[in-house]
């Protein structure tokens, strides 16, 4: 099981889109232990896109991401990092797939809806960073329907 850190960047939030992308993490069967309305401090934009930091694209990604509220969530389930980047489709919403939450609802190619951590590695980094105080753990009554009776959840 692994826990991934999402956003759902300002235009998500502006453009009145947030319950359709968390509808979407939560048909796919994702259980959500972290949720934080919030504006993301400078610092924590900086920081957070810090491997972009000598990229062009670099100081509007961090305004645009300061610009307005965003929705963090955490997010467990089997593979999750992997399955969620998928769900997400291509970077740029005019390149991404049909059927991906940015290819459904996003065609420009900076302001695509949602962040989604890439590796367990940035996952853990970027938990620490929006959810400092951890994460709610609890079980999903559902869990062996969602997955199956005798599946090795770990
Ligand atoms: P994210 O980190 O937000 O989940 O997106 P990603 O992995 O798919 O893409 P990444 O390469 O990490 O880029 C981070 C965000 O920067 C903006 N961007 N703009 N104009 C540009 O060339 C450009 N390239 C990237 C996007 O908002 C992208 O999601
Ligand atoms: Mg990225």
């Amino acid at each position: 099981m692994q826990t991934s850190l999402i956003l759902i960047k300002p235009d998500g939030v502006q453009r009145r889109l947030v319950g359709r992308i968390l509808t979407r993490f939560e048909e796919k069967g994702l259980q959500i232990v972290g949720a934080r309305f919030m504006c993301i401090p400078l610092e924590t934009a900086e920081q957070h896109y810090a491997a972009h930091k000598e990229r062009p694209f670099y100081p509007g990604l961090v305004a645009y991401m300061t610009s307005s509220p965003v929705l963090a969530l955490a997010l467990r389930g089997k593979n999750s990092i992997a399955v969620i980047r998928k769900m997400l489709g291509a970077t740029f919403g005019s390149q991404a797939e049909p059927g991906t939450i940015r290819g459904d609802f996003a065609i420009s190619d900076g302001y695509n809806l949602v962040h989604a951590s890439d590796s367990p590695e940035a996952a853990e980094k970027e938990l620490e960073l929006f959810f400092p105080e951890g994460t709610v753990e609890f079980d999903m009554r559902d869990t062996p329907w969602v997955y199956d009776v005798g599946s090795d959840l770990r």
